[in-house]
C-alpha cells in the first residue's frame, strides 16, 4: 500500500520534536507499487528525505520538499543452517521491536544494541552501534532502491563500507539510495559480547549471562542514563566521539591524566566525547528550551518549544568551548536537515 499526503506536519515525526512540514509525504510497505507511484508522478525526487523515526535528525528548515517513509516491517527468515540464521528484515520495522524477535526466538548478535531508538532501515546507515557491538558485524547484505533510475539492488556488507558511525549510504554519491530490507546474519548458538566493561561488571563474576540477560542489562543500562525521546525530545549521542593519533591524546593526556582513551585503529584512540564536554563544564547546563542531559553530557536535549537554531547555537557554543579546552574539534553525529 502507499498513501501519499501533501503539507504533512513533522513535529511528530523527529525526536527533538522540531517543527517542519513535508510537502510530499509518502508512505510505503510496497516497493513494486512505489515505484509505479513515483516513475507516473511528477514528485520531486531531486532531493528527497529518506525518514525512518527521524531519531537522528534536525529539521533545520521549516519546509522539506518530499519525504519517504518506509513501512514494510516484514520480517521473513530466508536460510538457517546448525550455526546460523539468514533473516530479511522490511526497514520500517521498529528497531527494537526487530531486536526483540531475534532475542525470542534465541538468534544472537543484536542483543547489545537493543533499545536504540530508530528503524531497521536507518540502522546500517550510520552503523549503530551500543555496549562493544556494531550493526555491521551482523548485516549481511541490504537491499535497496536508486531512486535515480528507480531500480533497486543489493549491496554486500563489502559495498557498505561500514565504519564507526559510518557507511556507504552516508556518501554524496549515495545520496538517493533508499534503504529497502536488511538481511542480518545471526548465531545460533550465541556467545554474548562482554567487551563493554560497565556490562560485564554489571553480572557476578562466574555468571555467563545469555542473550536475554544481555539485553535486559543493557536496556536497564540505556534507562539509567538515556532520556526517553518520548518524554524529553533528543536525538542520543549529539556527537561523534574524536578519534585522535596516540601521540595527540598523549600530549593532552599530559595536562589531563583522567582523559578516558579506548583503543581504535592501530595508532589511534577513540576519546568519549562526553567527558571532553563534561570537562569543560556543559553537564546539565541548561539555556531556556535546550539544554544538555545531566547524566550523559553527550546529549542535547528539547525541553519544549526550542527550533533547530537553539539546539545548533547550544552546539556550535560546546564546539567551541571543547576546541580552545582540549583542541579537539567534535564533529556532529546527528544529521543536520
Ligand atoms: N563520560 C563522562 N561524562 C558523560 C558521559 C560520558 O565522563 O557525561 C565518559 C565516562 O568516562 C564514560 C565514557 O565517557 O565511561 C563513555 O560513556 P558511555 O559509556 O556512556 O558511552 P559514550 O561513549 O558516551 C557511546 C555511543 C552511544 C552508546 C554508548 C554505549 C557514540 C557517539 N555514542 O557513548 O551511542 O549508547 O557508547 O556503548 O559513539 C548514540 O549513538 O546515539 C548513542 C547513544
Amino acid at each position: 500500500m502507499i498513501k501519499i499526503h501533501q503539507n504533512y506536519p513533522l513535529k511528530n515525526s523527529n525526536s527533538f520534536g522540531l517543527e517542519s512540514d513535508a510537502n510530499i509525504f509518502i508512505e510505503a510497505d510496497d516497493l513494486g507499487e512505489l515505484i509505479t507511484a513515483l516513475k507516473n508522478s511528477n514528485i520531486d525526487l531531486s532531493n528527497p528525505l529518506f525518514l525512518g523515526t527521524g531519531s537522528n535528525i534536525i529539521l533545520s528548515r521549516p519546509n522539506i520538499g518530499t519525504v519517504i517513509h518506509a513501512t514494510n516491517r516484514d520480517v521473513t527468515i530466508l536460510e538457517e543452517s546448525r550455526d546460523s540464521v539468514l533473516i530479511k528484515c522490511g526497514a520500517g520495522k521498529d528497531w527494537d521491536e526487530f531486536v526483540e524477535w531475534t532475542v525470542s526466538r534465541g538468534y544472537g548478535g543484536l542483543e547489545n544494541l537493543s533499545l536504540i531508538p530508530g528503524s531497521v532501515g536507518a540502522a546500517p546507515i550510520q552503523n549503530i552501534g551500543a555496549y562493544g557491538a556494531e550493526v555491521a558485524l551482523c548485516v549481511e547484505s541490504v537491499l535497496a532502491v536508486d531512486l535515480s533510475k528507480l531500480h533497486q539492488f543489493t549491496l554486500s556488507k563489502e559495498d557498505c563500507h561500514f565504519g564507526y558511525r559510518d557507511s556507504q549510504f552516508k556518501r554524496s554519491e549515495s545520496s538517493l539510495w533508499l534503504v529497502w530490507e536488511v538481511i542480518f546474519q545471526l548465531e545460533k548458538d550465541p556467545r554474548v559480547n562482554l567487551t563493554y566493561k560497565p556490562l560485564k561488571e554489571a553480572f557476578p563474576e562466574n555468571h555467563r549471562p545469555d542473550i536475554r540477560e544481555v539485553r535486559e542489562e543493557v536496556i536497564k543500562i540505556r534507562r539509567s542514563k538515556l532520556p526517553d525521546p518520548a518524554e524529553i525530545g533528543n536525538a542520543g549521542s549529539f556527537f561523534k566521539n574524536p578519534v585522535l593519533s596516540a601521540c595527540q591524546a598523549g600530549l593532552i593526556r599530559e595536562n589531563y591524566p583522567d582523559m578516558p582513551i579506548y583503543y581504535h585503529d592501530p595508532g589511534t584512540v577513540k576519546v568519549p566525547a562526553g567527558w571532553l564536554i563534561e570537562a569543560c563544564g556543559w553537564k546539565g547546563f541548561r539555556e531556556d528550551k535546550v539544554g544538555v542531559f545531566p547524566r550523559q553530557a553527550l546529549v542535547l536535549v528539547n525541553y519544549g518549544g526550542a527550533e533547530a537554531r537553539d539546539i545548533l547555537d547550544l552546539a556550535e557554543k560546546i564546539v567551541q568551548s571543547v576546541k580552545s579546552t582540549f583542541g579537539i574539534k567534535l564533529e556532529m553525529e546527528v544529521r543536520i536537515v
